[in-house]
């Protein structure tokens, strides 16, 4: 038996876990309560994890393998493993600071992302989730309807495309990012995806990656868009995270957004990242 405690930290979203050591091998039994809580909480929090590169790889293939990593450089001899910092004398963007789902504009999207923090600031580099099926299930039942037969085309053009923002806020950037119009590529996906492991609706649109309805223009699209990206992340299905270093975030990716906040001006963040390999979002 598994002696997890769980620990919510909102009504809507995220857990702190405590009683395991992620520096030892997990039991098969410890491992089913830790996915199990993921999925319940949508992400959950693991503090006083002392980080090894090891032990990161060994809890990403646990939890079903390594997702396609694309346009940003893995670390050397740890492919899939990527440092998400941001030095204390860069101004400006900050890499994931804007609502959205990981890799949505991919075939399969990841199912999960595991974030390991190494260095945080004393203030500020909080990090925010949103539950996409609370954001659903609070939508009119008409619009749940319409939104029920949708598809939305998703891209990565806005954010990697070789005139992309990224691309655009490149100069003194420490973070390895390799733009490119492969970035220009599309993949449609339901609006409101089943999910595969809960069976549970869940609103799959962020406004990073979503650019229109399927069959719709984008000028079509734009306000039902935007209406559903302010709605997504409403504060009553949202948790902030204040990080501290040595703490591993694990979030599913097919139930939630997140937003990594930029307030942090004059300080070093330094956390390390593997996605886990998902599949095409049906319904
Ligand atoms: C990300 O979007 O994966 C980064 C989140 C963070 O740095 O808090």
């Amino acid at each position: 038996m598994s002696a997890l405690q769980i620990d919510r930290i909102t009504g809507s979203i995220g857990a702190e876990l405590r009683g395991l050591d992620l520096t030892r091998v997990q039991t098969d039994g410890e491992l089913q309560a830790l996915r199990d809580a993921v999925l319940a909480h949508k992400v959950v929090f693991l503090r006083d994890q002392p980080y090894d590169t090891a032990h990161l790889v060994r809890l990403t293939e646990q939890l079903g393998g390594h997702g396609n990593t694309p346009f940003l450089e893995s670390m050397p001899d740890h492919p899939g493993v990527v440092r998400v910092v941001k030095e204390a004398h860069e101004g400006g963007f900050n890499f994931g600071g804007a609502w959205h789902s990981d890799w949505s504009f991919q075939a399969a999207p990841p199912a999960f992302t595991l974030l390991w923090s190494l260095e945080v600031p004393p203030q500020g580099g909080d990090t925010m989730w949103s539950n996409q099926e609370l954001a659903f299930q609070t939508l009119s039942a008409g619009l749940q309807d319409t939104l029920r037969s949708a598809r939305v085309v998703h891209s990565a053009g806005w954010a990697y495309s070789a005139d992309g923002v990224l691309a655009r806020t490149a100069a003194g950037r420490s973070m390895q990012i390799n733009t490119s119009d492969d970035a220009l590529a599309e993949h449609s996906h339901p609006a409101v995806p089943v999910h595969p492991e809960t069976g549970n609706e869940t609103l799959f649109v962020n406004p990073t990656y979503s650019v229109r309805f399927d069959g719709w223009s984008a000028a079509d699209s734009a306000p039902l868009l935007q209406h559903l990206y302010t709605h997504s992340v409403r504060d009553a299905f949202t948790c902030r995270f204040r990080w501290t270093a040595h703490t591993l975030a694990i979030w599913d990716n097919r139930s939630t957004q997140h937003n990594a906040l930029n307030d942090y001006r004059g300080y070093r963040r330094e956390l390390h990242r593997t996605t886990v390999a998902g599949s095409a979002p049906t319904r």
